[in-house]
């Protein structure tokens, strides 16, 4: 949806904002996962002084998260970008950076000329806040905020909610079969979704900045918790388990993969040191956090020292237990809810927990989409 009078600047005057708009998402989309602390952004250029407009460059944030998406462009096309209109998806940063100190995009769109600035969404960092602006307008650059902005607020949810709440936006991603469970404890493993399914979990994986679980799903079913998808492999994030008392066995399939893929367990402080230690020599590094009431870790402890650490976006795929813990403590920003239609063998386990199914009330369900036989189902925080 445009807003084009967000900040009572000129509308859409050409009525293609929003085409080029949509490219910069998918652009900023393909980065997620590998620039975090810093957002994945999408940047296009465009000269729009001939009969019909002509992309002249596009950018992504790089790898490690600099250089930023706007730089990219820009240096593409040098002297062409004067006059041109530049669309990108999250408001440009204004101050210098703090690693290399180079000057921050504010200063390189204002110093390339550029004819007229589309934003899909604000940054509320203070390395942006709003400081472009008026920047912008002295320059003599119209801006425009708020172009397919439910949009650019999925993108760069994970940045926002980190910068907003001090730690990484949560998607919940439970699998259920038809008769609502989500596995089963005494017999074998309930398979729950097709192939066509299991290959879109992983490219979602390959755009997180973590993948999270809790110990229960360890101890079930031995996960490998990677990017399994050709020439993806390199794009498997990091792994964590949620785990009060050190239980992942030292022989489970994410502890012996931690030398080739990060692997992080939230612990408790007062769980065991032997443990600590028999884990940490595979290369696991323990994180240690307050215990709840309940003595398990303290979810919103244990997702604040992730955001003090840069993590954005949290991919957790269960299982239902911890799905439950982070639903009834509101942890919960983008719930995707699967149903496998063809799931082979039977389930105990149920999916969604009381508080789970509470949470799904207030959060709104945005998009369905059929993928093979399985049913995705995608709600988010208003
Ligand atoms: N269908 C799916 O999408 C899906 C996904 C994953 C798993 N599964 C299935 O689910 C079953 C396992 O279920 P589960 O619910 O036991 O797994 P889980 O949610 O992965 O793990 C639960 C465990 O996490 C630990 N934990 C630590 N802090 C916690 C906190 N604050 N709140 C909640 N848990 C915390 C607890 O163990 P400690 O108290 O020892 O820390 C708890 O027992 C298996 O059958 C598995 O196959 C299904």
């Amino acid at each position: 949806m445009t807003d084009p009078g967000a900040r009572g600047l000129p509308p859409d005057r050409n009525g293609h904002d929003e085409r080029f708009m949509r490219l910069a998402l998918a652009l900023g989309s393909r980065h997620l996962g590998l620039t975090w602390p810093n957002p994945s952004v999408g940047a296009v250029l465009v000269d729009e002084s001939g009969k019909v407009p002509v992309i002249v460059a596009q950018g992504i944030t790089q790898a490690g998260g600099r250089p930023h998406a706007e730089r990219v462009a820009l240096e593409a096309v040098g002297r062409r970008a004067r006059g041109a209109t530049l669309y990108v998806t999250l408001e440009p940063c204004a101050t210098r950076s703090s690693r290399d100190h180079g000057p921050s995009c504010t200063d390189l769109i204002v110093a390339a000329g550029v004819g007229r600035l589309v934003v899909s969404v604000a940054d509320p960092s203070p390395h942006a806040a709003g400081q472009g602006p008026e920047r912008f307008s002295h320059a003599g650059i119209p801006m425009n905020v708020g172009c397919l902005a439910e949009d650019g607020a999925r993108l760069h949810r994970g940045h926002i909610t980190r910068v907003t709440k001090g730690r990484p936006a949560v998607t919940m991603k439970l699998a259920r079969s038809t008769e609502g469970f989500a596995g089963s404890r005494h017999g074998p493993r309930l398979i729950l979704t097709g192939e066509i399914a299991q290959a879109k979990v992983h490219l979602m994986r390959a755009h997180a900045d973590a993948i999270m679980v809790g110990v229960g799903t360890v101890l079930a079913d031995d996960p490998l918790l990677n990017v399994r998808l050709p020439g993806l492999e390199s794009r498997s994030p990091v792994r964590i388990v949620v785990d009060s008392q050190l239980r992942t066995p030292a022989t489970s399939r994410v502890v012996t993969g931690a030398g080739a893929i990060p692997t992080w367990i939230l612990t408790t402080v007062e769980a065991p040191v032997e443990a600590e230690k028999a884990l940490t020599a595979q290369g696991v590094e323990v994180l240690r956090v307050a215990a709840d009431e309940a003595g398990r870790v303290s979810l919103p402890e244990a997702l604040g020292l992730l955001g003090t650490r840069g993590v954005t976006q949290v991919f957790c795929e269960g299982g239902p237990d911890l799905a439950d813990a982070l639903a009834k403590a509101d942890l919960i920003d983008d719930l995707i809810l699967i149903t496998g239609r063809s799931a082979r063998g039977q389930g105990d386990v149920p999916a969604l927990g009381l508080s789970l199914q509470d949470r799904m009330d207030q959060l709104s369900l945005w998009a369905e989409e059929q993928i093979g036989p399985d049913l995705f189902m995608f709600w988010e925080r208003p």
